[in-house]
């Protein structure tokens, strides 16, 4: 079954409830009719009611009605969830008048509804840059024990179905940590890992990308990533990863045995491990645009709840996927 019918199926299996704060967005009004009447998930509208029900009734979303709408600027917890913030944050020089503002914006109260256990997962970004989402989230949610860094991982499905796994890899960090030292990169090999178990569903084999290939190359960057691959054998020891590796040793066959002989991973990685922002975003656009393949994500790993950013491009189609996606995270939390 192609993978994102897959992902969707198995949403349908679970009871999970998302919470979407951009809640008067067209775009997500849409989704989110679908995504009821799919019994995808189920579903948290925050926002205002009239601009919810009118747009409700403008675009005919008749499966609306079983979404929880929650206002932001009015509703019976408000107190509760300011005195909640103002706790988390209160160390950080958050005041309590602060707090109380701070909860009136649905990026906020959506981790909060999260933290307390009334949602598993958010999906936004249609209407609000990365930062502006991921913020709340880092401040609120926090990461998973052992893990201080939240990443971005895409799946890529690729027409030529000769890499990877029949076609699909996964790449991170594409999206959040702009420079991880050793230590974090080693975790964003590790949640990549998980992702591509918990959410593709493939037994992973990670390449750490570098531009060297077991030693060819001398520099600090280079051995970034060799520690790195030892430390998430060390955090993962079932894993089978291997590094510093170039990328054609990781993804071509030939060139892997040649380059790294005895590698167990060399030249058939379905998981490729970026070592920093700047290569991983570069490298997964330019695969998606000349390669023509599809970049599902980023799918954000090492949170406590799963948290996901749009694009603020993204079609109606891009939040029911993601939205699906985030139930399988929440699912196999
Ligand atoms: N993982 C976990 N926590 C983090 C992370 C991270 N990667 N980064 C920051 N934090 C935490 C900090 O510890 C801090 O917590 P605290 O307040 O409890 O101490 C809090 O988040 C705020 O930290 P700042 O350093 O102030 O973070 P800032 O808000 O400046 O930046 C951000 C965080 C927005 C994620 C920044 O790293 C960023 O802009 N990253 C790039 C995002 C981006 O533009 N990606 C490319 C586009 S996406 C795409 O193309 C798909």
């Amino acid at each position: 079954m192609e993978l994102l019918t897959t992902i969707k199926s198995n949403a349908k299996k679970q009871d999970k409830c998302i919470v979407l704060p951009e809640g008067t967005e067209e775009r997500t009004l849409k989704a989110a009719d679908e995504i009821i009447k799919e019994g995808i998930a189920r579903i948290i509208l925050l926002g205002n009611p009239d601009e919810i029900h009118q747009q409700s009734s403008k675009y005919n979303l008749k499966h609306l009605t079983g979404a929880t709408v929650i206002d932001p600027r009015d509703h019976e917890k408000k107190d509760f969830y300011g005195d909640m913030l103002y706790d988390l944050r209160k160390h950080k020089g958050l005041s309590r008048d602060e707090a109380q503002k701070l909860v009136e914006d649905p990026l906020y109260l959506a981790t909060l509804l999260i933290k307390n256990g009334e949602a598993d997962g958010e999906v936004a970004g249609a209407a609000n840059a990365t930062g502006n989402v991921l913020r709340p989230a880092f401040q609120v949610v926090k990461t998973l024990p052992g893990i201080s860094v939240v990443s971005g991982a895409f799946i890529m499905i690729l027409p030529d179905k000769q890499w990877g796994e029949d076609g699909i890899l996964v790449f991170a960090d594409c999206a959040v940590h702009p420079d991880p030292n050793a230590e974090e990169l080693a975790q964003i090999a590790v949640m990549t890992a998980q992702t591509t178990r918990a959410i593709v569903d493939i037994e992973p084999r990670v390449a750490m990308l570098s531009f060297s290939t077991k030693g060819s190359a001398q520099h600090p960057l280079c051995e970034k990533v060799t520690k790195a691959t030892e430390l998430a054998r060390e955090m993962m020891p079932d894993i089978q990863i291997d590094g510093e590796l170039q990328a054609d040793a990781a993804i071509v066959k030939a060139i892997g045995q040649s380059k790294a002989p005895g590698s167990s991973i060399a030249g058939e990685a379905n998981v490729l491990v970026f070592p920093g922002l700047e290569s991983g975003n570069i490298g997964y656009k330019l695969v998606q645009r000349l390669a023509g393949a599809q970049a599902v994500g980023p799918v954000l790993q090492g949170m406590a709840a799963p948290i996901n950013d749009l694009s603020r491009g993204c079609s109606v189609d891009d939040i029911v996927n993601l939205v699906a996606i985030t139930v399988n995270q929440a699912a196999g939390k």
